[in-house]
C-alpha cells in the first residue's frame, strides 16, 4: 500500500513528536497554542490597523477634497451672482466699477483655489480629481479670460459703455461657447462633488468595517488557539498515557502469568520509552536469574540424591561390618580365656613332667613353644585392638551417614568431631598433626547428620589445603587445630584451623558461592562450603566466618546457638 504525501507528512510529525521527552511534548503543545494566539492577535491588530489606516486616509483625503470642492463651488457661485448684478448696476458706474474690482479679486482667488486643488490632486494621487481638473482646465481658463475681457470692454478708457451696448456685450458673453462650456463644467462639478461625498461616506463605512474586522480576527484567533490548545492537550495526554498503559498492562501480565518471555512495546523515545526499555531489561534479568536458579537447584538436587544413596549404602555397609566385628569381639573373649587355660595347662605339664619324652621335646623346639606362648597373647590383643578399631570406624560411618534430618536432638559436638576424624583417619595418618582444644561445652540442639556433614566439609578442605602445601614443601609440618568453647550470647564456637595454603582475598568473598572451586575438575565440586553455610545458617540459625591468609593458613569458625530456633 502506498501512502499519500499528506499521510507520510503526518506520520513524520508523529514520529518526531514521539521522539520528544514528555516535558518537551507539553512545552511544544503549549508553545504552539500560545504562538497561534499571539500570532493571531498580532495579525488581527496588524491587518485591522492597515485597513483602518487606509480607510482613515481615504476619509481624510475625501474630507479635504470635499472641502476644497465646496469652496470652489462657493467661489464660482459668488462670481456668477456678481455677474448677474452687472446689468442693474449699469446706471451706477461708480458702484459697478467697485463691484468689478471685487469681482476680479474673486476671480484671482478662485484661480488660486483651482491651483491648490490641482496641487492637492497631484501630491495625494487623487487621479479622478486630477483627470477632472485637467479635463476642464481650459474651460475655466478660457471662461475667465473671456470674463476679464468683458469687464475691460464694459469699462473702456475709464468710461462705461452705453447701456444698450453693454447689454449686447453681456449677451454675447453669455452666448459664447466658453461660457456655455463653463456652465456645463459647473454642472459636472456639482455631480463630482456629490460623488466625492459618496466616497466620504464609503470611507466612513470602511473605517467602521476595519475596526469590526480587527475585532473579528482577534476573537477568531483566540477561539482557534483555545480549540487547538484543547485538542493538543487531549492529544498530548493521550500520547503520554497510551504508552504508560501499555507498559503497565504488560508488567501486570508478566507478574500474573510469570511469563518472562513477554516484552513491553517501546513506542516512544521519551521517559516512558526509557521506562519500557528498563522494564524489558528487568524482565530479561529476572528470566536469566530464574534459569540460573533452576540449573543450580537441579545440580543441587542431583548432588543431594547422590549423597542420599551414598549415605544409605554407607549405612548398610557399616551395619554389615558391625555385625561380624561384634561377632569377632564377642568370641575373642572366649578365645582369650581358652588360650589362657591352655597356657596354664602347658605350664602345669612343664612343672609336673620336667623331662618329657624326646618326641615332645623335638616338637616343642620345632614350633618354638616359648615364642608362641608370648606371641599368642600379643596376637590376640592386636586382634582385639583391630576389631575395636573396625567397630569404631563402622559406628562413625553409620552416624555420619544419618542423612535424615529427623527431629532436632541434643548433639555432643565432641562426639561428632571425633567420629569425623575417625572417618578421615586414612587421610590424616599421612603426617597431619591434630590438636584438640576441646572446651567444656554443653550439648547443643541440632541435626547430628547435618553437623557431621559440616565438620566433614571443613576438615576435608583443611586436609586438601595442607596436602597442597606439602606437595611444594616436603619439610612442612601440617597441623589442624580444633577448638571448641562456650561464647557469649548463648553460642558454642567451633574453630577449625589449618596452617595450609590459605585463601586469596579475592576468593574469600566467593568461597560460600555454589560451584565455586579452585580445585581441579573431578576433585572440587564447589558445593562443600555452600552446603555448610546452608546447614549452619538456615538449619541451625548459626553463623560461619572465615579468616585466612595466603600461605599462612585458614580458620573457619562455626557459631551454633544453644537454644533451638
Ligand atoms: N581450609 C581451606 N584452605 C584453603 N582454601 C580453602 C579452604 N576451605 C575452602 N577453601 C577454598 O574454598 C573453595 C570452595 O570450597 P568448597 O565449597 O568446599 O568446594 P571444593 O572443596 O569442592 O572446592 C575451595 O576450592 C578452596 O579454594
Ligand atoms: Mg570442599
Amino acid at each position: 500500500m502506498t501512502s499519500t504525501p499528506q499521510a507520510s507528512h503526518s506520520n513524520l510529525a508523529k514520529r518526531a513528536f514521539h521522539r520528544l521527552s514528555i516535558r518537551q511534548k507539553i512545552v511544544v503543545g503549549y508553545a504552539v497554542a500560545l504562538g497561534i494566539a499571539i500570532l493571531g492577535t498580532i495579525a488581527g491588530l496588524e491587518i485591522g490597523n492597515r485597513y483602518y489606516q487606509k480607510a482613515r486616509y481615504q476619509m481624510i483625503m475625501a474630507d479635504e477634497e470635499g472641502g476644497l470642492l465646496s469652496e470652489l463651488q462657493g467661489a464660482f457661485l459668488e462670481i456668477q451672482s456678481h455677474q448677474q448684478e452687472i446689468v442693474p448696476l449699469l446706471k451706477q458706474p461708480q458702484i459697478l466699477q467697485a463691484e468689478n474690482s471685487k469681482l476680479l479679486i474673486h476671480v484671482t482667488e478662485t484661480e488660486k483655489l483651482l491651483e491648490r486643488l490641482q496641487e492637492f490632486s497631484q501630491t495625494n494621487s487623487q487621479k479622478d480629481l486630477h483627470a477632472f481638473l485637467e479635463k476642464h482646465e481650459m474651460t475655466v481658463t478660457e471662461y475667465f479670460q473671456q470674463f476679464k475681457l468683458l469687464l475691460q470692454q464694459l469699462v473702456s478708457n475709464g468710461k462705461l459703455q452705453e447701456e444698450s451696448e453693454a447689454r449686447s456685450l453681456i449677451w454675447q458673453f453669455y452666448q459664447n461657447p466658453a461660457a456655455i462650456r463653463f456652465n456645463e463644467f459647473i454642472h459636472e462639478l456639482t455631480k463630482f462633488t456629490i460623488l466625492v461625498q459618496e466616497h466620504q461616506e464609503q470611507a466612513d463605512v470602511a473605517q467602521n468595517q476595519a475596526a469590526t474586522l480587527q475585532a473579528q480576527i482577534i476573537i477568531g484567533s483566540i477561539l482557534f488557539s483555545t480549540a487547538l490548545a484543547t485538542v493538543l492537550a487531549l492529544y498530548t495526554s493521550r500520547t503520554i498515557a497510551h504508552p504508560i498503559k501499555a507498559v503497565t498492562a504488560v508488567a501486570k501480565q508478566v507478574t500474573k502469568e510469570a511469563n518472562f518471555d513477554l516484552q513491553v512495546p517501546v513506542i516512544t523515545k521519551d521517559e516512558v520509552g526509557e521506562l519500557a526499555i528498563s522494564l524489558n531489561q528487568l524482565i530479561q534479568q529476572v528470566k536469566k536469574l530464574l534459569d540460573e536458579q533452576q540449573a543450580e537447584t537441579q545440580a543441587r538436587l542431583i548432588q543431594s540424591e547422590k549423597m542420599i544413596s551414598l549415605g544409605k549404602m554407607l549405612a548398610g555397609v557399616a551395619h554389615e561390618i558391625i555385625n561380624p566385628v561384634n561377632f569377632i569381639s564377642g568370641n575373642l573373649v572366649h578365645a582369650k580365656n581358652y588360650t589362657d587355660d591352655i597356657l596354664t595347662l602347658l605350664k602345669t605339664y612343664k612343672t609336673e613332667i620336667p623331662n618329657p619324652p624326646i618326641s615332645v621335646q623335638l616338637l616343642a623346639e620345632e614350633i618354638d613353644l616359648e615364642f608362641l606362648e608370648v606371641d599368642l597373647q600379643k596376637l590376640l590383643s592386636s586382634i582385639e585392638f583391630g576389631a575395636d578399631r573396625t567397630r569404631e570406624i563402622a559406628i562413625s560411618l553409620k552416624d555420619f551417614s544419618r542423612l535424615d534430618e529427623g527431629e532436632i536432638q541434643f548433639v555432643d559436638i565432641h562426639v561428632c568431631l571425633n567420629s569425623t576424624l575417625v572417618i578421615l583417619q586414612n587421610r590424616l595418618k599421612k603426617g597431619i598433626n591434630i590438636v584438640r582444644n576441646y572446651g567444656d561445652v554443653p550439648h547443643i540442639p541440632g541435626y547430628p547428620g547435618l553437623l557431621y556433614q559440616v565438620f566433614m566439609n571443613l576438615l576435608s578442605n583443611a586436609i586438601d589445603a595442607l596436602e597442597e602445601k606439602t606437595k611444594d614443601n616436603p619439610h612442612f609440618l601440617p597441623e589442624i587445630t580444633i577448638t571448641t568453647e562456650l561464647g557469649d550470647l548463648n553460642l558454642v564456637f567451633v574453630r577449625i584451623g589449618d596452617n595450609g595454603s590459605g585463601i586469596s582475598l579475592e576468593n574469600q568473598s566467593k568461597i560460600f558461592e555454589t560451584f565455586f572451586t579452585t580445585k581441579p575438575r573431578g576433585i572440587g565440586t564447589g558445593l562443600g562450603l555452600a552446603i555448610t553455610y546452608q546447614i549452619v545458617v538456615e538449619k541451625h540459625g548459626g553463623k560461619i566466618t572465615c579468616k585466612s591468609e595466603l600461605d599462612k593458613g585458614t580458620e573457619f569458625t562455626v557459631f551454633l546457638p544453644m537454644n533451638s530456633k
